[in-house]
């Protein structure tokens, strides 16, 4: 949540941070502001709404900046205070010397503003983050040095933070500390940057320093140096992220979403020839656990929040397919930590986080590692920092993605998981080589096969059309489908904010089917396999009560139209791997729903991509 730029330099601070802010919008939305050093002072603009508004009023404004030239920038999801100018960021303390911005949620503030109010400061603003902005201007007066009085803000802060600073008279720097949110930081050029998230960094450099929990950063023209909280310096290493700048550009597309959903083949073909030849899997090379590990393993759970939580119950059912003797399940990271997840050596998690930020996944990873459990990562970004908290971290290799509702990340997830359960299984002995190759088999067709579905697409946009004035969805399913129903409904949620319900089919007739009316549109996921009947039962009820039925079934399956209003056909895939190609009309038809009703797809309304709060 919320996005964060900062720059040091000779090039125009305002720009490089207003574009820096475009890029992490999608953190974060509801207000901005920048800071820039102009001379002695540092003028800040703030505005509630949209950086492009804030931009606008940036170049109307006669901020007079001189060099060294440098700034911060800060777009905002509220957490403590509400939506106002008062409240966005950057926050200036009352001395004057110290502007700051801020992601994370400071938890002892209260104390802290209790504290220094009865000193007699005043504070403006209803957050959080002046707290910590009023009390680092206090500890630097005490003690006129900039390394100690950071130190001693870190030590009297709780909670999570990432925290980008301009001190009015250090003109030649930027002070940057970091715990629980991200924060990377680059040098390059005779210029020094800061941002949450790697996108914003890449028309610069791609050399990469992550920063770690515990870590101060001092920013200026010649470099970039680090601290611990302890105020000793530190060597870093910085990590180059391959990513290209133009991977997180919109192209032609109307939507970051839509570009995001036409990737998904060859996302998927990346991720499957980096792990598989042609009858095998093959991550020997990425996977590094001991032999032995999977014959001890009792136990595995699959871990991770929203979409990635779905892409994790897609793989818990694949493995509790293929191996009966495992003690399989799935859990939502927040409610993980809550459970007696058991200790040591027989059991495995896998945590799965496209950001590798999102805080309940990181707050779980770290449960299971303090109990001596084995942990496998998926992310999507190298250097975040679930990637570099578990030792076994694997990149989805979808490349960045934008939109804040997940779709090719999801695709990629669940392509990585399933070559994942294999490959583990077969260190456990419990693969056949009939359903390797199957499976591996299976999984190489589904690039194309959701190409041949990308290719309808106009045929899902005349349904998501004809249904959007419907008053709400139900996505049913079973088995293998049940994850997509959850997926599909989410996405509805998220972009089209419609009210929509996923359900296990055979739970409808357990109460939901008694909101089912002729405004309730139910879309039933019933592809050809041996579920086909039972499903078409589930569907006459629901045709029974007058809702309108869209059916997701299989090429060639004419018959089911008589069961339906609508049909959506997508290719015959392996039943354990249809969510990965069934998930696709889901999303252009949530896409194209959200358009019909003119939602802001790629910024949905209260929230953002990643999650960096509990
Ligand atoms: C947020 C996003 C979702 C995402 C979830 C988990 O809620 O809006 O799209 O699925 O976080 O994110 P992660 O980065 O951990 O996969």
């Amino acid at each position: 949540m919320c996005g964060i730029m900062g720059y040091i330099g000779k090039n125009d601070a305002k720009q490089v941070i207003l574009n820096g802010l475009a890029k992490q919008e999608y953190r974060g939305y509801d207000s901005a502001g920048l800071a820039l050093r102009c001379g002695e002072s540092i003028k800040s603009v703030k505005i509630v709404g949209r950086v492009s508004e804030l931009k606008k009023l940036v170049e109307e404004s006669d901020l007079g900046e001189t060099a060294p030239v440098s700034g911060i920038g800060h777009t905002r999801w509220a957490t403590h205070g509400g939506v106002t100018v008062t409240n966005a960021h950057p926050h200036e303390s009352v001395d004057g010397n110290i502007v700051l911005l801020h992601n994370g949620i400071i938890e002892n503030a209260r104390e802290i503003r209790d504290k220094l109010e009865a000193e007699g400061i005043v504070f403006i603003s209803d957050t959080d983050t002046e707290s910590a902005c009023q009390l680092l201007a206090r500890l630097y007066r005490d003690c006129g040095d900039v390394l100690s009085a950071m130190t001693k803000l870190c030590a009297s802060i709780t909670g999570a933070f990432a925290l980008v600073i301009l001190f009015r008279d250090r003109p030649g720097e930027i002070w940057c500390a970091r715990r629980g949110s991200p924060l990377v930081v680059a040098h390059s050029d005779g210029a020094s940057l800061c941002a949450s998230d790697p996108t914003a960094l890449l028309d610069y450099t791609h050399d990469l320093f992550f920063m770690e929990e515990g870590e101060i950063a001092r920013l200026t023209e010649d470099g970039c140096g680090f601290f611990g909280f302890d105020g000793e310096p530190r060597e870093k290493q910085s990590i180059f992220l391959q990513w290209d700048s133009v991977m997180a550009d919109k192209g032609h597309y109307e939507h970051f979403m839509r570009k995001e959903i036409d990737e998904q083949p060859d996302v998927l073909r990346f991720t499957i020839e980096a792990h598989t030849d042609i009858t095998s899997v093959d991550m020997e090379k990425t996977l590094k656990l001991p032999p032995d590990l999977m014959r001890g393993i009792s136990r595995v759970q699959f871990v991770a929040c929203g979409t990635s939580y779905y892409a994790a119950a897609v793989a818990c059912n694949l493995m509790e397919s293929l191996d009966d003797t495992l003690n399989v399940r799935a859990d939502v990271s927040s409610e993980y930590r809550y459970r007696n997840i058991g200790r040591g050596d027989d059991t495995l998690a896998i945590f799965i986080s496209q950001s590798g930020e999102t805080a309940d996944t990181l707050s779980a990873a770290r449960i299971a590692k303090s109990k001596g459990v084995h942990c496998i990562a998926i992310t999507n970004v190298r250097g975040s920092t679930l990637d570099r908290e578990v030792d076994n971290s694997l990149l989805s290799l979808a490349g960045p993605e934008i939109g804040v509702a997940a779709t090719k990340t999801f695709t990629a997830q669940v392509a990585l998981l399933s070559i994942l359960v294999l490959q583990l299984l077969k260190l456990r002995g419990a693969l056949s080589a009939t359903d390797e190759a199957r499976l591996i088999g299976g999984l190489r067709s589904i690039p194309a096969k959701q190409q041949a579905v990308l290719s309808r697409e106009n045929d899902i946009k005349a349904l998501a059309e004809k249904y959007s004035d419907s008053k709400g969805f139900f996505f049913i399913g079973r088995r293998e489908s049940v994850p997509l129903t959850l997926e599909g409904a989410l996405k509805l949620k998220e972009i089209a904010y419609l009210p929509s319900e996923a359900y296990a089919a055979g739970e409808m007739k357990h109460g939901p089917i008694a909101m089912l009316d002729e405004k309730l549109t139910v879309v039933a996921i019933v592809p050809q396999n041996d579920l086909r009947e039972k499903m078409l039962s589930n569907v006459a009820e629901c045709r029974a009560r007058n809702a309108p039925i869209i059916l997701l079934a299989t090429d060639g399956d004419e018959g089911i139209k008589s069961f339906a209003n609508d049909v959506i056909f997508a290719p015959a895939t392996e039943k354990e791997l249809f969510p990965l190609l069934g998930v696709v009309p889901l999303q252009l038809f949530a896409y194209h729903v959200a358009k019909t009703l003119g939602r802001d797809i790629d910024m949905p309304r209260n929230l953002a991509k990643s999650v960096t709060v509990e």
